[in-house]
């Protein structure tokens, strides 16, 4: 088989046969194709589109290019939460204590990666004493007995897909439909989940900034799912602002416990609520969404979620105290309020802009290398639709340096005013 053929075939809108993915896949992990004709390749894709066969055989060779991981041993059905991307999105940290209160079990790899904050590992490490170094065999335990743990990812999870992200994201084919799919659907079905949601977010903090392109990444990873065997889910949710009110690592902890008490921002309620219930339906402990919402609802009203918490955190070295005393979680030197330059009503604020001041503070990684601040970040005071005066604050940095003026620009032009009251946006879209 060349290479040269099949970018042929595909740069003239023929489909290929899983022969010709396979050997794509394997041969490029091993450095037998070069990056300008991999490059080549995804171009073509990215213009030409792929069947949902060509879909499913992309997704499964990558995730087959590397460790598999087996959660057999662990009862239950397992079922794994994904979104495709947002900003100040704490729900992971919500969800896998509030799915484990009535009794799904969460066996949860988690990265750190690159981006506007940390990853739910780095999150977690913002509580002092926790870790993620638990062997293979105490993973398991762990989640038979709590229902509930958290390990670091593998450094050889789809490694196929590792390294044609690199190559997307410098050759400008992030944005294809089968390619972010297969990408995503990869690493969940590596990971070893039998059931799936997914959170396909839409708005202008999202890869996909209308309703048409989310709706179609969402059946896409569906039908990949059904496919491969794992049942799966996907919620569309609105990203035309960040997710609660809170951006960066130990201020969405302090976040996630609130929403776990009860007393968390509306939406990140709901998004948990109505992801919590995908989960439970799917893994059989409920009939139907109605059903298993109010056991969600029960588990927090009850304090059963927060219990889960507090016995996960501690069984993972973590000070379980911190739930009751959010003090103790790291704390900034600084906090700077953000003031209006205008008056009007919020219509709506550039998640990512947002996003990059917080990482910019050190909430994220801008390389691999970066070393993060758990205890910086940016806390929103208005949302969509909330009334501003001039010089009312409608942010405060978190910082520990005093010069925080970049942060506060990019902070101000995020926001986008209107003269009258905007109609309310649904945070739930499909
Ligand atoms: N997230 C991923 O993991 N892959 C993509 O391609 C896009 C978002
Ligand atoms: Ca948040």
């Amino acid at each position: 088989m060349r290479m040269v053929d099949i970018i042929e075939k595909k740069r003239d809108g023929l489909s290929l046969t899983p022969e010709e993915i396979r050997f794509v896949i394997k041969s490029y992990i091993n450095d037998e194709i070069p990056d300008y004709q991999m490059s080549a390749l995804l171009m073509s894709v990215y213009f030409q589109g792929m069947t949902p066969e060509e879909t499913s055989v992309l997704t499964t060779a990558m995730a087959e290019s590397g460790d598999q991981i087996d959660l057999s041993k662990i009862d239950g059905v397992k079922v794994d939460k994904h979104s495709t991307g947002g900003v100040g999105d704490t729900t992971t940290l919500i969800l896998a204590p509030l799915v484990a209160a009535v009794g799904v079990p969460v066996a949860k790899m988690s990265g750190r990666g690159l981006g506007h904050t940390g990853g739910t590992i780095d999150k977690l490490e913002a509580v002092p004493g926790f870790h993620v170094e638990v062997s293979e065999q105490q993973f398991i335990d762990l989640v038979n007995k709590n229902k509930l743990a958290v390990v670091g990812q593998s450094g050889n999870l789809a490694p196929a897909d590792k390294k044609l992200y690199s190559l997307r994201d410098v050759t400008a084919t992030v944005n294809s439909i089968p390619l972010i799919a297969s990408s995503i659907m990869s690493k969940k079905i590596a990971a070893g989940a039998d059931a799936i949601v997914l959170d396909v977010k839409v708005g202008s903090g999202a890869f996909m900034k209308e309703m048409e392109g989310a709706q179609a990444l969402a059946s896409t990873m569906i039908a990949i799912g059904e496919q491969v065997g794992r049942k799966t889910a996907a919620v569309i949710s609105d990203m035309n602002q960040p997710l609660g009110y809170a951006v960066g690592n130990a201020l969405e902890v302090k976040e996630a416990i609130d929403t776990l008490k009860g007393c968390g921002p509306a939406d990140l309620h709901e998004l948990c609520l109505v992801l919590g219930s995908n989960m439970v339906v799917l893994a059989g402990k409920a009939r139907n969404e109605i059903e298993a919402r109010t056991m969600l609802e029960e588990a927090i009203a009850n304090g059963k979620a927060l219990e889960v918490f507090k016995t996960f955190l501690a069984a993972q070295g973590g000070d379980a105290s911190v739930v009751d005393h959010p003090e103790k979680l790291p704390d900034s030197t600084f906090k700077v309020p953000v003031l209006s330059e205008s008056d009007g009503f919020v219509e709506g604020i550039a998640a990512d802009e947002i996003g990059t001041a917080a990482m910019l503070l050190g909430a994220g990684r801008a390389t691999k290398d970066s070393v993060i601040d758990l205890s910086v970040g940016i806390v929103l005071h208005k949302k969509i639709g909330d009334e501003v005066k001039i010089d009312e604050p409608i942010a405060t940095i978190h910082s520990n340096t005093e010069d925080v003026a970049v942060s506060a620009r990019k902070i101000i032009q995020a926001y986008r005013f209107s003269n009258d009251q905007p109609p309310a946006v649904p945070l739930i879209k499909g």
